[in-house]
């Protein structure tokens, strides 16, 4: 149970007791870069400064309760995400997965108890404190839309303009070939497909290079194939550091996942997060 013990969820375990700097582990493990070569090399070393630091949770809920005005739907939830722990929420639908991600990156603010996004307090944080921890964290919403009017390389670069940040059109074309969808950079989104749609919303979230990815059933409408393309994709982020907490009701994908990585598990039963066990 995580419902009353602060207790870290997850340590980072891949990140902690190796004695070796973080991100020489990094380049020597992956292997290759799939991230615009300067973006990995900012994010290493970004990870790799935080490690030092004795590393630190990126996102905590302290007894957090949640509801829309009517009966609670969350209820005294605490847990933390550790740096460059992977997680899965799954619940059933109408539990609370969505509401929760909102509260993680400060769409909503907790109606009893406290989430701190980066250390800071969320009932603390200003628009513009929200507007800031955006950036550093990417979310991947449920519905994800974009601007129908604008080419895909533009709605993928939007975060960069909207934060009046110009980017780097190489770094904007590695990132779309990433995902696969270079040769669909002018593409109109209503050619896109499912899953086209699906990597066009992870290139967006973390065109900022965010240190957290936020994604809400990434793999809702796609087919198997597809669906391990996009976990691909999720897992090398964790492999370069990223904090990663996906949504989903989809078990294969979970245990796909855990045949890869240290991925942890929660589920939303009764208004409460509790930490799965291992009968997956
Ligand atoms: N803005 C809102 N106002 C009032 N109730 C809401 C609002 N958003 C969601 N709800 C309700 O809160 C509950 C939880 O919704 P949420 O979207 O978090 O569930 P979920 O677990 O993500 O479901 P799904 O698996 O279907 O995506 C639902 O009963 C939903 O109707
Ligand atoms: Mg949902």
């Amino acid at each position: 149970m995580l419902t009353n013990t602060s207790n870290d969820v997850a340590q980072g375990q891949e990140f902690v007791g190796h004695g070796k700097p973080l991100f020489l582990r990094r380049i020597r493990n992956t292997g290759r870069s799939v991230l615009p070569v300067r973006d990995c090399i900012r994010l290493r070393f970004a990870q790799f400064c935080r490690h030092a630091m004795g590393g630190h949770r990126v996102i905590a809920f302290e007894n957090v309760g949640f509801n829309y005005g009517g009966g609670e739907l969350l209820s005294d939830v605490s847990l933390r995400l550790a740096p460059g722990s992977f997680h899965f929420l799954t619940g059933p639908s109408g539990a609370g997965k969505s509401t929760f991600l909102k509260l993680a990156y400060a769409e909503l603010r907790p109606t009893a108890g406290r989430v701190s996004i980066f250390d800071r307090d969320a009932r603390m944080m200003t628009r513009d404190d929200v507007a800031l921890s955006r950036r550093r964290i990417g979310v991947v919403h449920q519905d994800c839309q974009f601007l129908d009017h604008l080419p895909l390389a533009t709605n993928v670069a939007l975060p960069l303009t909207v934060a009046s940040r110009t980017g780097d059109a190489q770094d904007l074309t590695a990132l779309l070939d990433w995902v696969g969808l270079g040769k669909l950079a002018d593409a109109l989104p209503p050619q896109l497909s499912g899953g086209e749609r699906q990597r066009a919303a992870l290139a967006r979230a973390i065109i900022m290079s965010p240190d957290v990815i936020l994604a809400d059933e990434p793999t809702g409408n796609l087919d198997w194939e597809m669906s391990l393309r996009l976990l691909t994709l999720l897992v090398e982020l964790n492999r370069m550091g990223k904090t990663i907490l996906i949504a989903t009701h989809d078990m294969n994908l979970i245990r796909q996942a855990k045949s890869q990585l240290a991925a942890r598990v929660l589920r939303i039963q009764n208004r409460r997060v509790q930490l799965a066990g291992a009968d997956l």
